[in-house]
């Protein structure tokens, strides 16, 4: 495709695991990062070791989109990470439309038009994560909201991948574990009567088994660069899986061990 540069696009850049994931990947590529806080890009955009271009942009809006699209440009997409997500805590009788369309919009239907816009940016071989989580597989009372939205996001993937084989494009979905991040502390701090979940994850952080964030940014890095396109291309990468930990963990712990 002629295209001048080649570039990673990551969702969700501000905090958490995209956060972590766009520093990484700026060791390798120039990263578009992209989420709703200038601020928290701009520091991003500071601290990582490479080049990190911070794109203030909705990506439940059209103009969201449209400026990633602009954005990118003629360049051509090597890596896409979608890592953007909510996870609104609401019982049956509290959850309203505004709130449910809010969780789809940000966890399914921007995996979905984002990578659409950027279906003539891919280079041959692109690879494309999605950030999945074991709430696709696992009802949580409590968590109708995501666990529907991730077990949708999940689907989308596969289908994804099919609608762009022939492009040459593949498609990886990924478990990134109980990860020391906003979300999860948002989780943590919801009313256990609504999501008793609630207390299976502020277990896992008082033992300090939390993810690091930027351990699963060093995972997601090995996972875009350092695999063979028939290892990425498939549905149940696991942070946890020892398998590959020797890798990309460099012998440390993949715990925040923050309680
Ligand atoms: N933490 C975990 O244990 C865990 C486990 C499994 C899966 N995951 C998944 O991992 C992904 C990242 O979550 P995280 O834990 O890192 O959470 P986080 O720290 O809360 O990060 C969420 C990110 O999504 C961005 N975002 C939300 N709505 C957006 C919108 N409309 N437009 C653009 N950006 C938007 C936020 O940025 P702005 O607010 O600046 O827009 C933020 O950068 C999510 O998909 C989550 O479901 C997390």
């Amino acid at each position: 495709m002629g295209a001048a540069k080649q570039l990673a696009v990551v969702t969700g850049a501000s905090s958490g695991i995209g956060r972590a994931t766009a520093i990484e990947l700026s060791r390798d590529l120039p990263v578009i990062a992209v989420a709703r806080r200038a601020a928290a890009l701009q520091r991003v955009s500071r601290e990582a070791p490479g080049e990190v271009t911070p794109l203030c942009a909705d990506l439940t809006t059209e103009a969201g989109l449209a400026a990633i699209v602009d954005t990118v440009g003629d360049d051509g997409v090597r890596y896409l990470a979608h890592a953007a997500g909510v996870y609104p805590v609401e019982s049956v009788h509290t959850l309203d439309v505004q709130t449910w369309r809010a969780a789809m919009a940000t966890n399914v239907d921007a995996r979905l038009f984002l990578t659409q816009r950027l279906a003539d940016r891919f280079v041959p071989g692109a690879r494309v994560l999605f950030i999945g989580s074991l709430s696709a597989h696992t009802a949580r009372k409590g968590g109708m909201a995501y666990c529907t939205s991730k077990a949708a996001s999940f689907m989308l993937q596969q289908c994804l991948r099919l609608e762009l084989a022939g492009q040459g494009v593949l498609f990886a979905n990924t478990y990134p574990g109980f990860v020391d991040t906003a979300l999860m502390h948002g989780a943590i701090e919801a009313d256990r009567g609504v999501l008793p979940d609630a207390a299976k994850y502020a277990a896992a952080a008082a033992e300090g088994k939390l993810v690091a964030p930027a351990m699963v940014g060093r995972f997601y890095r090995w996972l875009f660069s350092g695999t063979s396109d028939e290892a990425f291309n498939r549905d149940d990468w696991k942070v946890l899986d020892p398998a590959h930990h020797a890798h990309w963990t460099g012998g440390e712990s993949l715990y925040s061990g923050r309680a």
